[in-house]
């Protein structure tokens, strides 16, 4: 695709439904594989990062057909898994190498985690440590980066506090903890996102506690199932902006995650006046989904701090992208992790969106992009830095400059939605 370019102006109206969450996919992926028997995953994600989950499960034996969004996958059972020919390449997925190496330290072979040039620059340390205080073998280059060398088996149960919160590492620690000698248990200070969680219960583990406190017991026999994966919500923010750009939107997403531990987004927008309704809510797989609506509206902008960045973190980009399009701007702060995501995420979108005439301040810990009195942004060349959720932000504020927008290797979109533009396309009509 290279570069693509964004005409600003129309509206956005119309009904989607979104390819599969991002997260729950990978989760159904790797335990369908621990799990004996066949599984049937519907609605699993279009995103090249789930692709990378898959492929690197075919490497460790696993039999998988995928096609037209559903994957069937022919369990192999805990200890079917096979040490692999070469290095499992996680390619752009974070998610792929830290789940994937909370497994890989329960198995008694040596294996090497890799992935892109982004990946291998973004921090390990955080899975490596809990995952040698089980008993497993982790070499990283550079102690702290991919790509990592795993000498798995004879586990021992820890208790661990996850020192940031973080959805990945915890779920590394939990399924290192399906092969331990007892009860492991995670502690965290913010209750990140727990599919993890409700996706063992689904394929059979004991797994207690909740809110901060999760205790898994080791060898489980997992069961092959039929599962259904929501539409992305992460995936959806950005549709959700394009309707808050764009005046005269109106948008209705079907079937989409709605995760307590992830919809925190949704209260974010109404606290800025976003009208967004949900309907027809239903649990799917211990998940909840449901119907998501917003009109257009004049929204006043805000703060996101403490908490709620963990809650939100990959949509924090997108929101503060609306920055220009609200009255009091959007302020972000103790959002330090943006920093070591698929690109350092305060740098990329203040560069971005600076270049099209925003006026934004960079902090240590977040930014503050100023409000529609700072002026209307205009079009421009930018440069995603290949960061998927950076290219979408941007294209979204693009629909409100004035003039054409041009976004470099945009086709990094694919990471996580790969669908996008078109989508964009199919809903953008004409206002006159
Ligand atoms: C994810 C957790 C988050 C998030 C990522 C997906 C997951 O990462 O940013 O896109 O599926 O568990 P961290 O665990 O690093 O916060």
């Amino acid at each position: 695709m290279g570069k693509k370019s964004i005409s600003p102006g129309g509206k956005i109206d119309g009904i989607v439904e979104l390819p599969g969450d991002k997260s729950i996919s990978h989760r159904y992926a790797i335990l369908a594989a621990l799990a004996e028997g066949q599984s049937e995953i519907v609605n699993y994600a279009s995103a090249a990062d789930c692709r990378s989950t898959l492929e690197c499960l075919r490497q460790l034996g696993v039999g998988i057909e995928a096609s037209d969004g559903r994957v069937r996958v022919s369990g192999v059972g805990l200890d079917g898994l096979k040490e692999p020919r070469k290095a499992l390449d996680a390619e752009n997925s974070g998610s792929t190498m830290r789940m994937l190496a909370g497994v890989l330290a329960g198995q008694p072979f040596k294996s090497t985690l890799t992935g892109d040039s982004s990946l291998r620059r973004r921090p390990m340390r955080r899975v490596i440590e809990p995952l040698r205080q089980m008993g497993a073998e982790i070499r990283g280059s550079d102690g702290d980066c991919a790509p990592l060398e795993i000498r798995g088996g004879h586990l021992r149960a820890i208790d661990y506090a996850t020192p940031i919160p973080s959805a990945q590492v915890k779920s590394a620690v939990l399924l290192a903890g399906l092969y331990a000698d007892g009860a492991t248990t995670v502690r965290e200070s913010v209750c990140t996102r727990d599919h993890t969680e409700i996706a063992l219960r689904e394929f059979g583990a004991k797994v207690e506690g909740s809110r901060g406190t999760i205790r898994v017991h080791p060898r489980p026999k997992l069961t092959g199932r039929q599962l259904t994966v929501p539409g992305d919500l992460s995936t959806a923010v950005f549709l959700i902006a394009a309707a808050l750009v764009l005046p005269e939107s109106s948008l209705v997403l079907h079937n989409v995650g709605l995760n307590p531990t992830r919809a925190r987004v949704l209260d974010f927008f109404t606290s800025i006046g976003a009208p967004i309704r949900v309907a027809t809510v239903q649990m799917k797989g211990g998940e909840l989904i449901g119907d998501v609506s917003v009109r257009h509206a004049a929204v006043s902008g805000g703060t996101i701090a403490g908490a709620q960045v963990a809650e939100m973190i990959d949509e924090i980009p997108m929101l503060a992208a609306l920055g220009p399009f609200t009255e009091k701007g959007i302020e972000v702060h103790d959002a330090k992790e943006l920093h070591v995501k698929e690109s350092d995420r305060i740098a990329t979108l203040a560069e971005g969106l600076r270049q099209m005439g925003a006026r934004v301040q960079e902090f240590p810990d977040g930014l503050r992009v100023e409000g529609r009195a700072a002026g209307k942004l205009h079009g421009a060349k930018v440069d995603p830095h290949g960061d998927h959720r950076i290219a979408m932000a941007l294209a979204v504020a693009a629909l409100g400059a004035e003039g054409d927008t041009i976004i470099r290797d945009a086709e990094c979109v694919g990471v996580s939605f790969p669908e996008f533009f078109e989508t964009l396309d199919q809903l953008r009509r004409s206002t006159k």
